[in-house]
């Protein structure tokens, strides 16, 4: 009945980051028999179940003890076309675009096969408790279309958009600007009424864009004052020098962006492994965010991400998985993996538990605009949450069993838990993935 309703109190322990954990450093709110209650899909209470209960003593109980229960996890950069080729170990970047995830992504022009990676794609975000991601789509429109309608019926947030680009690409993934702006306009009318849907201009990065394709995206950005703007910048140093010879006036991969108003507060740039000064300066002065991506900066061997340098400018970044260059969708991996590397970057920055946590939700609703709709549970938001509960008898079980502290077991979740432990997840109250 709770599931029809969208209505009643979740009965679990319970962690979120209403505030930004590198700010405040009481940002984790933890309940250890909390209760969160849902009324139509948002959530009307939060705190400790026997408190909660006794002010709402006839709303149906959700019992999820023995477990913990997380704002769902948001996915700042993954590629839908990408689903299938993840593990294209060996490479780095331009090499593995060309010989390993292009080739892939011509398929998606087959209506049935880019359905097939769709409904793979979707399935694989919720199993891993991800309830909203920004997504790097296809070069094609039905692509995209079948992308559309997959999430209207599953219920996830999906913010995507039509990659673009007009050169440099094997000539089946590239199209005009004429037409890059009727595909991109013949998608954001399909999806403007859809609530959980949003719209991201998504030129593939400067290296494949003109000047012209870029004016388009800043067209589009101006007449959609409710889309978003996603690419790449900064990634791989070969990729930054080609970009160089190709806008040898904009002074650096930024400047490109900039030289088509295309950065601003919903900007998301994608990796950012190699920025100067000026580029972060004038990307906090912006607003953008950029979301980091530490499984794929290492599968790639694209670099270290200078985390502690965005931080000291005050560049706002959360995470991403990037698959398929990325190595998985779960966010939980991705959060161990940033702070792996920051441990082991010379002037790394060694990232708490709650930072993991806000990194891996907070902060990615904040980067897509959605902070008022989802992230944490804050009175008046979304239901939006993941359920985890360790396999009884598993090293994740007995570590949290043994925790001596809400951050420890915070910590032992991003350390050993994986999809394995993901049981439920719920977007406005709503199931998407039970097991
Ligand atoms: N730059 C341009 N396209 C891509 C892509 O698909 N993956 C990554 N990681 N970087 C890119
Ligand atoms: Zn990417």
């Amino acid at each position: 009945m709770i599931d029809e309703l969208k209505s009643g109190i979740v009965r679990s322990a319970i962690f979120h980051t209403p505030r930004n954990a590198f700010q405040s450093n009481t940002s984790l709110e933890m309940f250890a028999d909390g209760a969160l209650v849902m009324e139509a899909g948002r959530i009307v209470a939060l705190g400790d179940f026997s408190q909660v209960r006794r002010l709402h003593p006839s709303v149906p109980v959700h019992d999820l003890s023995g477990g913990f229960v997380l704002p769902g996890f948001i996915d700042t950069h993954v590629h839908y076309p990408q689903t299938r080729i993840i593990g294209g170990l060996g490479y780095s970047l331009l090499e593995w675009l060309n010989k390993h995830a292009l080739p892939e992504e011509l398929r998606m022009v087959g209506r049935d096969y880019a359905a097939a990676v769709a409904s793979e794609f979707l399935h694989a975000l919720a199993s891993h408790g991800t309830t909203a991601a920004l997504v790097f789509g296809s070069h094609f429109v039905p692509a995209m279309e079948l992308l559309f309608d997959a999430a209207i019926a599953s219920g996830q947030r999906i913010v995507s958009g039509l990659v673009v680009s007009d050169r440099v690409l094997p000539a089946g993934l590239l199209q005009t600007p004429d037409q890059a702006y009727l595909g991109n306009n013949e998608l954001i009318r399909r999806i403007r009424n859809h609530r959980n849907l949003g719209y991201a201009v998504t030129p593939r990065f400067a290296l494949s864009a003109s000047d012209a394709m870029l004016e388009v995206c800043q067209t589009l950005l101006k007449e959609n004052p409710a889309s978003l703007f996603q690419t790449h910048i900064n990634e791989n140093l070969h990729e930054m020098a080609e970009v160089q010879a190709l806008f040898p006036d904009a002074g650096d991969y930024l400047g490109v962006y900039e030289q088509f108003n295309l950065t601003e507060s919903r900007s998301i740039l994608a990796h950012n492994l190699h920025p100067t000064g000026s580029e972060l300066a004038r990307m906090a002065a912006s607003k953008v965010s950029v979301a980091h991506c530490p499984c794929s900066n290492a599968a790639l061997g694209s670099g270290l991400f200078p985390m502690r340098r965005h931080l000291e400018a005050q560049v706002h970044f959360a995470l991403g998985t990037d698959v398929g260059a990325g190595t998985g969708f779960g966010m939980l991996k991705e959060g161990l993996q940033a702070y792996l590397l920051q441990r082991i970057h010379g002037e790394g920055f060694s990232l708490t538990p709650e930072q993991l946590l806000y990194l891996a939700t907070r902060a990615g609703a904040e980067a897509l605009g959605l902070e008022e709709e989802t992230g944490d549970f804050s009175i008046g938001k979304s239901a939006d949450f993941v359920y985890l509960r360790p396999l009884s008898g598993s090293p994740l079980a007995a570590a949290v069993a043994h925790a001596d502290s809400a951050t420890q077991i915070l910590a032992s979740l991003f350390t050993l838990g994986d999809s394995h432990c993901v049981k439920e997840v719920r977007v406005s109250g709503r199931v998407i993935y039970q097991s």
